[in-house]
């Protein structure tokens, strides 16, 4: 996606090898008309497949989750990182580890919003070794529910997430995918720029 990869470009600090920071216009502020123009792309690729519900995971997803459940006219779910005080029993729970912040989080949804029959599509601001993406994954499939795909803003395809879910055999829809990080320079692999 054009529109995108010109804004990382632009706007992404390099903060090593591994970290990109894009707090400009995911994780911190957000654009707003970049979230709808992200939304629109997800649709078009996942616009033949009856999705019935998008599952993200809170917090960053949540922006361009919801434009792409608004587009869709389905609801938008999120797991929960921390166990909510009225949110304890009738729950699905995976355990996540973060390898970027070296911990592991249970997240949770709750099993009224996830239902057999159930078409979901996942999405995610960033996807790096997977985990997050894996643990929503495996939460529809206790649900009884089908992955329709994944769907993922900012792919560092140098990491090895990306490959873990096709291995998987998990359609992946990534908006961006970075070749490297290295040089303090944002380079694409080359089927992207699109
Ligand atoms: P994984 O799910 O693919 O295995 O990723 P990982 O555990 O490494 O990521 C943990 C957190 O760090 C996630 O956010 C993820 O989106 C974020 N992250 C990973 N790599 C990058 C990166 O290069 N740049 C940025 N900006 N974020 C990255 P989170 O903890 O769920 O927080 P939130 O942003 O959703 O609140
Ligand atoms: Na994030
Ligand atoms: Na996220």
């Amino acid at each position: 996606m054009k529109l995108l990869q010109e804004k990382i470009q632009a706007e992404g600090i390099v903060l090593s090898d591994q970290v990109l920071k894009v707090d400009s216009f995911l994780n911190h502020q957000i654009d707003p008309q970049l979230m709808l123009a992200i939304g629109k792309e997800f649709v078009s690729r996942f616009a033949q497949d009856q999705i019935t519900k998008v599952l993200t995971i809170e917090s960053s997803g949540i922006a361009p989750a919801i434009m792409t459940a608004m587009l869709l006219n389905v609801p938008l779910l999120f797991a929960r990182k921390q166990k909510s005080l009225t949110l304890q029993n009738n729950v699905y729970v995976e355990q996540v580890h973060s390898f970027t912040k070296q911990v592991t989080n249970e997240i949770t949804v709750s099993k009224k919003f996830l239902e057999e029959g159930d078409k979901v599509l996942i999405i995610d601001d960033f996807l790096a070794h997977g985990e997050a993406a894996f643990g929503l994954a495996k939460i529809v499939r206790q649900a009884g529910a089908e992955v329709a795909g994944i769907g993922i803003v900012i792919e560092k395809s140098f990491q090895n997430g990306r490959a873990k879910l096709d291995d998987a055999g998990f359609r992946v829809e990534s908006l961006a995918r970075i070749k490297s990080l290295t040089d303090g320079q944002v380079r694409f692999v080359e089927d992207s720029a699109v």
